[in-house]
């Protein structure tokens, strides 16, 4: 009797404290291709967002691996398989692509994506989100600027999550444009300070990028989504200019500042945690050698079955030579010629072994997690970046000095063997990566809840547009006031000219004048 009133008494006094917490509002995750490093890096935040008691819905291309509280995932056209068969139709082998020097043409991933696009909008559970109303999106904008008519139509605050630090042509939809003069453009690997030379190349790139997005990709985007959804839809620049809020996955610990505005929050670090115990079998695995582990992983999207043979043999020969125990992601649990002190396995708690008091190194492809985690760990690195930004983290571990670097194609094994060996012989490393750990986690918010914090925020104040500011409104011209400056040099110029033409006629005048005088004169001494 007596527990029976006291649990009514909690649950009223629960669920008064509930609405005094936060109210629950309704959330739509979104998007139509991901891959799933990048889903990884936003889900920590929507897990929070249910769990505080929102109604989360997540429409994306790859299912959540477990089930989470309020939130209800709805799966678009599997990206997983997606991904499987672009790889084998396009050939798209990427050890292979590495070894020909090719990278991923971006117009063939375009066409590719155009038809994902297209196929979404006609899935029954796309029409039927259609049907349903939100208080807020949540938006992964890369690649995934098709959506944007979907996000129109729903008519609620937009906020994007960048998953890597904000690239300079999406702050610039929220008026906020980052000076080409010291923010080197993530594509060319240049240093802040920039000479000349270098400034010339990334204005031009920069340029270049602009005129790809202007031209040819956001045209394409908005002729889908119009012909899916109607004509009335404006353009992807004022959508995604319309967004409340950007959550950048950066930190200025790693990148050289960027000048941002409140409405660009860094939440770098948002899905790393601290390490929690290992399962059995890995802890006794790594207890079984005294000399601590290596950790060899080359990420999801780079299948280890496709690796040639000879650099599979290459490594495994370095690795047998090795005092310490490796654990070896790999996509099956046997090799025939596997020694002793290795260990495969399929999926491997990666955050929970970084964060091992015994991890030595981690052997990597540099991809943005695996990355960002090696950092929060303070594990140094021996990186072979294969393509995209994969080259530009291990530039930004090379910059801080926690990695060393080899060449995919030509490494040898004598030269993973000397590698393996600096990082373990030389503690410059282990300091290094240690010290910007140390930096990256100096902060008075875990990302986590710094990006809770925002996103609550512009759900409290409906959209909270007075977090905008004037620049949105202007072009770039106007931004940067070269009209003014235009308008000026005009005026002056004008000016000058008139001034010129003046003095230019008051000395022929005065000229005649003293000619005149000076004649009658002349005259007579003649
Ligand atoms: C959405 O609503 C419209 C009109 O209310 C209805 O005709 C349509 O069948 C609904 N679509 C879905 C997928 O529920
Ligand atoms: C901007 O967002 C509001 C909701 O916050 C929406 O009602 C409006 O239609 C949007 N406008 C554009 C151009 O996206």
């Amino acid at each position: 009797m007596k527990s029976k009133g006291l649990s009514l008494l909690l649950l009223v006094f629960g669920s008064l404290l509930n609405i005094e917490q936060c109210s629950s509002e309704k959330i739509l995750v979104l998007s139509f291709i991901s891959t799933k490093s990048h889903k990884l890096t936003y889900m920590p935040l929507v897990e929070e967002l249910g769990k505080r008691g929102h109604d989360v819905t997540v429409l994306s291309p790859i299912l959540s691996p477990k089930p989470m509280k309020n939130v209800r995932d709805i799966m678009t056209i599997d990206g997983v398989n997606l991904m499987d068969k672009f790889i084998k139709e396009q050939n798209f082998d990427l050890f292979k692509m590495k070894e020909e020097n090719k990278q991923m043409n971006p117009f063939l991933m375009f066409g590719w994506f155009e038809g994902v696009c297209r196929d979404t909008y006609d899935l029954p559970q796309v029409q039927a989100i259609l049907n349903e109303s939100f208080d807020l999106i949540l938006m992964q904008p890369m690649f995934n600027d098709c959506a944007l008519g979907l996000v129109y139509r729903l008519k609620a605050p937009l906020v994007l999550f960048s998953p890597v630090s904000i690239a300079n042509f999406l702050a610039e939809k929220v008026g906020v444009y980052f000076p080409p003069s010291f923010i080197p453009n993530v594509m060319l690997g240049l240093p802040a300070e920039m000479n000349f030379f270098q400034r010339f190349q990334n204005f031009g790139m920069e340029v270049m990028i602009r005129a790809t997005l202007y031209f040819l990709y956001e045209p394409k985007v908005e002729e889908i989504y119009r012909e899916k959804l109607g004509n009335d839809i404006p353009s992807a620049s004022e959508i995604l200019g319309n967004a409340s809020l950007i959550l950048s996955n950066g930190h200025f610990s790693l990148h050289s500042p960027k000048p941002l505005m409140p409405d660009i929050v860094d939440v770098g670090g948002l899905h790393s945690a601290p390490a929690e115990p290992l399962p059995k079998d890995l802890e006794d695995f790594i207890k079984k050698g005294k000399d601590g582990f290596i950790l060899f992983s080359m990420g999801s999207a780079i299948k280890g079955d496709m690796m040639p043979e000879a650099k599979r043999k290459m490594i495994l020969s370095v690795f047998s030579k090795l005092k310490q125990q490796v654990l070896w992601k790999w996509e099956s649990e046997t090799m025939p010629d596997l020694p002793k002190n290795v260990k495969l396995s399929k999926w491997l708690p990666q955050q929970d072994l970084l964060g091992h008091k015994d991890i030595k190194m981690f052997i990597t492809h540099c991809g943005g997690g695996s990355t960002e985690e090696s950092i929060y760990h303070g594990v140094p690195l021996v990186g072979f970046p294969m393509l995209g930004d994969q080259l530009l983290n291990a530039e930004l571990a090379k910059k801080h000095g926690f990695i060393v670097d080899l060449d995919w194609n030509d490494a040898t094994e004598e030269q993973l063997m000397d590698a393996i060996q600096e990082i373990l012989n030389n503690p410059k490393y282990r300091n290094n990566v240690q010290k910007l750990s140390t930096l990256f986690k100096d902060r008075p918010t875990h990302p986590k809840d710094l990006a809770v914090y925002w996103v609550e925020y512009v759900l409290r104040h409906k959209g909270a547009t007075h977090l905008r500011s004037a620049g949105r409104k202007l072009n770039y011209w106007q931004y940067h006031s070269y009209d003014v400056i235009l308008a000026y040099i005009t005026i002056i110029t004008v000016l000058l000219y008139v001034i010129y033409a003046i003095l230019r006629s008051l000395t022929r005048l005065l000229c005649r004048l003293v000619r005149n005088k000076k004649d009658p004169k002349k005259q007579k001494t003649n």
